[in-house]
Parts: C-alpha cells; structure tokens; sequence
C-alpha cells in the first residue's frame, strides 16, 4: 500500500490510550478520522469513551470536521488488528524501554509497510527504541503535550534510521491536523521542551526539599511571574526584552556573569518517600483536593480561550508568522 497524502489520511491507529492516547485519539476523531485503538486495560475502552463524551463539546468549540464523530472510534481485541489497515500509527505505550521496545516491534510487523509510525515518548530515543522493528525508515518520535487536542506543540524528532520523506511525511500530517509540529533532525534526550521543562522541576524539587519554597510559593512565583510571559512568547525573547533598548546583547553583558554565580543546584535530588510525599501533599494542599477531571476541563476552557486570544496576535507568532490562522 502507497503512503496516502497526508491531507487525505482517514485511518489511524492508536496504540496504548491512556492520557496521551486518549488525547491523540480525540484529536483524530476531531478530524474527521476513524481511530482504531488498542489498549491492554480491560476499562480502557469505557474511559476512553467517558473522557469523549465529556471532552466533545470543547473539540465543537475547536470546529469538527464534517465527518466527525465518537462513533468512528473503535477497540479492537488485538494490537494488530488496530494497525492492520492504519495510514498512521501513534504508539503511547507506558515510558518503560522494554515496553517501548517490544510494542514498537509488534506494530511494525502488523502495519502496512509504508504507514508512517510515531511514539509518544517523552525522552527516548527512536534508535534506543526501534531495535526489533524490521523498517525503522518510517519511525520516528512524535512528542505530544498534555492534551494533545488542544496543545499545538508536537516535537517530531528522527532517529539517523528514519527516511527523510517518512519524516516530512509526518510533518505535513500533523500541520494538517492544525497542529505546530518542530522538526528536529539531531537525537537529544527529552528534546527540546522536556529539556527545559525538566530544568524548572529539578529546580522545585530541591527548593522542597530544602524548605527553600513550598509548592504553593513555587506555583505562585510561576502563575503570577515568568510564566504569565512565557504564554506570549519564547524565553529567550522574554530576556531580549528584558535588556531594554540594548536588547540581547545588553542583558548579556549585564547578567552573563551572574550566570556562573551558584543558584541553580544542576544535579537532580534524591527522590525520597519524604520528598515525594512533600510535593505529593503540597500539590492536594494547593488545588483543595479538587478531582483531577474538573481541573481538566477548568484548564481546557482557559487553553483554548488563551490560544484563541494569542493567536490573533502578531507577537505570539513572531518567528512563525506562517501559523497565523
Ligand atoms: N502524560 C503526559 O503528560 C505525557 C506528555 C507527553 C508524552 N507522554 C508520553 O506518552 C506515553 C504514554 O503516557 P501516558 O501519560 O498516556 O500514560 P498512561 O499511564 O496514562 O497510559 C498508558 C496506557 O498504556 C496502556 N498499556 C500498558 N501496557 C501496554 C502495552 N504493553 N501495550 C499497549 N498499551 C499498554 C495502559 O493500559 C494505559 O492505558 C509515554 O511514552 C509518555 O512518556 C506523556
């Protein structure tokens, strides 16, 4: 079977549907797609289809494509029967190698041979992970954020195995589904954003566990400070800014030194039971134990009114003018 143009795929499959899985199904089935699922959960299927029907009305705020439905979703009793007639497959399988490693290996056998196949990882590396797959020319990781309709942000990294048309491939077909896909060629753990997200949780953690700062001073210090800042724009243009009229070149030559100065411990704690439990209790302390599902879609009505308001913006979009809608 010939890789079908990526504006004309009707088919997917997804493997593992979790969190991500979920997220990634409803964002296909938003487009219109028939989303075939595999997931070795014997409740799977029903949450899935729960987390549909309360995640519906905000993909109709979003716009459906005409052919959308959660009818189009469908389990199948077996991992090859989900991907035996996919035009594309995103595996979203538990963060363990060897379930990474051996799932990617099982779609690879059972998808039609150009189906282009992406994983979810957070931080492996294709080449760590496509060591039992027969074609790894058309693998790559596709890094989605949470959740993965509403989030625009996909970082689709290939491995030195992957073709560079399979890559493009894929970039195409995320743009088409409406989402930012970054492209990167060169294989670094945890990408871009993880690199950097893991960079401000390393930090929280030893704050905590020093009792520099609670997990309710350290969300504060981020809702009402930089993170407000980060939602219009890069952190790196925060700091040109942040130079005045003088710019980037400005601030380096003010702040470079205190660079070297020791604030930021680098190296990640221990994770200790006490120092689990610490973020654990400040994180139930700081939402009033509030249900995981009404947070959800609190964070889903403020995401798509923010990415609404930003996208109107020339500011939002400096850089990447061409994802103005
Ligand atoms: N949660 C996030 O914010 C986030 C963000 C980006 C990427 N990811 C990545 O997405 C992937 C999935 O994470 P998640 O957060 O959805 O996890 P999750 O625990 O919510 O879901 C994992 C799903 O996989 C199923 N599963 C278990 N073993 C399986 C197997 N052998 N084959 C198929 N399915 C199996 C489970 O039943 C479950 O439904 C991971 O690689 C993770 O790193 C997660």
């Amino acid at each position: 079977m010939a890789r079908t143009h990526p504006s004309g795929v009707t088919r997917v499959g997804i493997i593992g549907t979790g969190v991500i899985g979920g997220g990634w199904a409803l964002h296909f089935l938003r487009h219109g797609m028939t989303v075939k699922c595999w997931d070795p959960s014997p409740d799977a299927e029903q949450k899935l289809r729960e987390r549909g029907e309360a995640v519906w009305p905000i993909l109709e705020r979003l716009g459906l494509a005409e052919t959308a439905s959660l009818d189009n979703l469908i389990f199948t009793e077996t991992l090859a029967e989900a991907v035996a007639d996919a035009e594309f497959v995103q595996e979203n399988v538990p963060e363990r190698l060897p379930i990474k490693i051996s799932s990617l290996a099982a779609i690879d056998a059972a998808a039609p041979a150009d189906t282009v196949i992406a994983s979810s990882t957070s931080g492996y590396l294709m080449s760590e992970m496509d060591i039992e797959c027969q074609h790894p020319d058309r693998l790559m990781v596709a890094h989605p954020f949470n959740p993965p309709y509403l989030m625009p942000l996909v970082e689709v990294v290939s491995s030195p195995k992957t073709e560079p048309a399979a890559h493009d491939w894929a970039m195409d077909f995320y743009r088409v589904t409406g989402k930012q896909p970054l492209k990167l060629t060169k294989e670094v753990p945890g990408f871009v954003a993880d690199r950097l997200m893991e960079a401000v949780w390393r930090e929280s953690l030893h704050m905590i566990d020093n009792d520099m700062a609670t997990v309710e001073e350290i969300d504060l210090a981020i809702r009402y400070g930089p993170g407000l800042r980060w939602a219009l724009m890069g952190p790196l243009t925060v700091l040109h800014l942040g130079g005045g009229e003088g710019g980037m070149a400005h601030l380096i030559h003010q702040f470079g030194p205190s660079l070297e100065a020791d604030w930021t411990f680098l190296k990640a704690p221990e994770l200790t039971d006490e120092l689990a439990n610490k973020v654990i209790d400040g994180c139930d302390r700081l939402t009033d134990g509030a249900p995981i599902k009404k947070l959800e879609a609190e964070r889903d009505d403020l995401l798509i009114k923010l990415i609404d308001m930003l996208d109107a913006s020339d500011l939002w979009h400096v850089g990447n003018p061409a994802a103005k809608k």
